[in-house]
């Protein structure tokens, strides 16, 4: 049996109050025999057929794979579920949560559950100092016209720590900036995580890798709360909303995307149509930028490597005309993928 967040489960307090004690007359009240008291918190851990089925959701809706190893993990993640939305079983819950629309609320708690969330500003500092003192100088020096452009997308964004850091270093660095059309997309699949990036808010943690001139400059202290909000001058190159990486993303072009301490959950197959859907929104020339573990090297064969987390698409070619097929006259050129 599943109950929504207002029913009234047979082990909520009001119910169990009446069980024990009943409303019978006279004394000595009469003890009523009450259905036992299942917690989900006393469940033991999902079986190994619940495992399967629970991961083989995940990794469809995802692309994310649990592996047996992670058992413990998953019954702990599902039983705050199912204290939430007061079901009893992993098996009520699975019914449940298949029989929802995608876009239901309970989808996104449960992968909120199941995901990991970690990040913080200026992680991993080496690849902000390539971005500062080499990628934004020379997107400085290769454009000529009026308008200078800069499209920057941060895949699996969590709570927007990575575009923030992104909008810092420009800020800080190219001393135009206004006058460039600038744009840092942030996607993420957590419905949640994505609205917390639109708050542009920051705890004392993920703030801690920040210089303090950067603090001073670009955030405002809250006061009398240890947390931060980033400036006008960096929400206006930020935007923030829900994608999944397992699909094409549909936007122009980007000159550098962040796909960072992602895909280290994935398996290859579902790390292929990532990879793929995101070297479509990639410009000729542009970098990708992957997270130290992300495990994606062989599947990038056809890109430059600079450093085991820095990569760059290979230029547009042109075929020639000799060799393109039917001999065209016209010399057609083809995008090299
Ligand atoms: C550990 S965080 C990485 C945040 C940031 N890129 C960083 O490196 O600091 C991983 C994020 O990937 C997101 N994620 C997991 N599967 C995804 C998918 N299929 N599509 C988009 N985002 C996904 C999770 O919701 C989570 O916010």
């Amino acid at each position: 049996m599943l109950f929504s967040r207002s029913d009234k489960s047979p082990s909520s307090p009001s119910n169990r109050s009446k069980g024990v004690l009943g409303d019978s007359p006279g004394l000595v009240p009469k003890i009523v025999p009450i259905e036992p008291i299942v917690s989900p918190l006393n469940l033991p851990q999902v079986t190994d057929i619940e495992l399967q089925r629970y991961a083989d959701l995940i990794y469809r809706r995802t692309g994310v794979r649990i592996s047996p190893q992670k058992k413990t993990l998953l019954s702990n993640r599902l039983r705050r579920r199912l204290k939430e939305t007061g079901i009893r079983t992993y098996s009520d819950y699975y019914e449940y949560l298949t029989k929802l629309p995608p876009n239901h609320p309970e989808w996104d708690a449960f992968l909120q559950e199941i995901t990991t969330h970690e990040t913080y500003l200026f992680r991993d500092e080496v690849q902000w100092r390539w971005f500062r003192e080499k990628f934004l100088p020379e997107m400085a020096a290769t454009q000529a016209g009026p308008i200078k452009t800069l499209r920057i997308w941060s895949a699996a964004c969590s709570t927007g720590d990575e575009a923030f850091t992104a909008a810092c270093c420009i800020a800080a660095a190219l001393p135009d900036f206004r006058s460039w059309r600038i744009t840092i997309l942030g996607t993420d699949i957590g419905v949640a995580a994505v609205e917390q990036a639109k708050t542009a808010v920051f705890g004392e943690r993920a703030m801690r890798l920040v210089p303090e001139d950067y603090k001073k400059r670009f955030f405002d202290k809250i006061p009398n709360a240890m947390v931060w909000r980033a400036k006008p001058i960096l929400t206006g190159m930020t935007q923030f909303r829900q994608h999944n990486l397992m699909e094409p993303l549909r936007e122009r072009p980007f000159d550098l995307v962040f796909l960072k301490n992602v895909l280290i959950y994935f398996d290859n197959a579902s790390k292929q149509v990532v990879v793929k859907n995101v070297l479509n929104v990639l410009r000729p020339n542009g970098y990708l930028v992957v997270g130290p573990a992300e495990g994606v090297g062989d599947l990038l064969r056809n890109m430059r490597r600079s450093q085991p987390w820095l990569y760059q698409k290979e230029p547009e070619q042109v075929t020639p005309a000799a060799t393109s097929p039917a001999g065209s006259l016209l010399g057609a050129t083809e995008p090299r993928r």
